[in-house]
């Protein structure tokens, strides 16, 4: 199968009731973890790079191994996907290398960390929806700031500072025309979200309701899923690593998220905490190894391990049979046709 448009994936996910995975990557261990997990489990799934995955590996080395992947998965429904873009020109030039998503993440400013008015916002992302629609490619907007800073991006501070409100959820879905929109409500990106066990209530869940109802075809993103798993954390720390007691977002959570209207799940923490865990591990157990493939594998494993505990539990797992590719021309005669527009009640 092609590679399809992600708006095609949050769709069918929204017809089935579940949420799909969409999985940070800078290299092809990640790309094979990801892979190998959704094959097993016979699941949809969103493949994303970063603006610095896209520098890490040169663009056309990440391009190539997302292809690769889905030449060897026929099977398997995949939208290659930016995350979050921070300008114009970035969403362009993966339009232009192939990818069939962008986030245009005009939350922030182009410096991806000075919160940006709504005014900006729109303008912003509407630019890019009228670049990318004619082209059959997915929009995914943002709207409130997530807490935290990975990479450099980010706004800091904690989850629930700007959690985004309904009023301007719809007035930015009727004015951009996004497929999906990223909504803060108490998550952030990287391993330190919590400091004490979360419990209950830690996501503005209600807020996913309310917004979901309001407009139910623009799909809803949860950033900042990572749930920072505890065994990994100790892994790390117990074979010569030096992170703080830290909790991230229960799956029990993102999954009433899922059953309130989120059909898009990022995470890339979880990943980064289960590879770096497992190549300390094998390290300190084989001290007499230099062949680099044996901890690579070790990490793919434990990488592929939480993949497809997510794909479960998001209730991907069983869906990928059930999509038959959509080209992005035909994508594109929808949009013309305002087929796709956002429905706003
Ligand atoms: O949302 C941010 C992702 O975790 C990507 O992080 O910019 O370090 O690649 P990165
Ligand atoms: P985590 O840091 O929780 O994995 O979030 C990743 C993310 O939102 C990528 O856009
Ligand atoms: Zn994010």
């Amino acid at each position: 199968m092609p590679l399809v448009s992600m708006r095609q994936l949050l769709d069918e996910a929204a017809k089935g009731g579940y949420g799909v995975g969409a999985f940070n990557v800078n290299d092809m261990e990640q790309i094979q973890a990801i892979m190998g997990a959704a094959v097993e489990t016979k699941s949809p799934v969103i493949i994303q790079a970063s603006r610095g995955a896209r520098s890490f590996a040169q663009d056309r080395y990440l391009f190539h191994l997302i292809l690769a992947a889905s030449e060897l998965h026929p099977e398997i429904p995949i939208a290659m996907h930016q995350d979050h873009g921070n300008s114009f020109e970035t969403c362009k030039s993966a339009i232009e290398l192939g990818f069939t998503s962008v986030m245009m993440d005009g939350s922030l400013k182009e410096d991806g960390k000075t919160p940006a008015s709504f005014e900006e916002n729109v303008e912003v992302t509407r630019r890019v929806v009228e670049y990318a629609h004619p082209r059959g490619v997915t929009v995914e907007g943002e709207i409130g700031v997530l807490g935290g800073v990975e990479d450099g991006h980010g706004a800091g501070g904690s989850g629930l500072d700007h959690v985004t409100d309904p009023d301007q959820a719809v007035e930015f879905a009727e004015r951009t025309g996004v497929d999906a929109l990223a909504i803060a409500i108490g998550t952030s990106h990287g391993a330190y979200k919590f400091t004490r066990p979360p419990t209950g209530d830690i996501l503005a869940i209600q807020r996913v309701k309310e917004i979901h109802a309001r407009i139910p075809n623009t799909h809803l993103v949860m950033h900042g899923s990572s749930s920072v798993p505890q065994e990994w954390l100790q892994i790390i720390n117990n074979y010569g690593g030096d992170m703080g007691q830290t909790y991230g977002v229960p799956v029990e959570e993102i999954v009433e998220g899922i059953k309130n209207g989120v059909r898009k799940v990022n995470i890339d923490t979880d990943l980064r905490m289960a590879s770096t865990g497992a190549i300390r591990k094998h390290l300190v157990e084989n001290t007499s190894n230099f062949d680099p493939r044996k901890y690579y594998k070790a990490a793919e494993d434990a990488m592929k391990e939480i993949c497809k505990a997510r794909y479960e539990a998001f209730g991907a797992a069983g869906m990928a049979s059930k999509i038959k590719a959509t080209s992005l021309e035909k994508m594109a005669g929808k949009y013309a046709k305002h087929e796709l527009d956002p429905k706003v009640k």
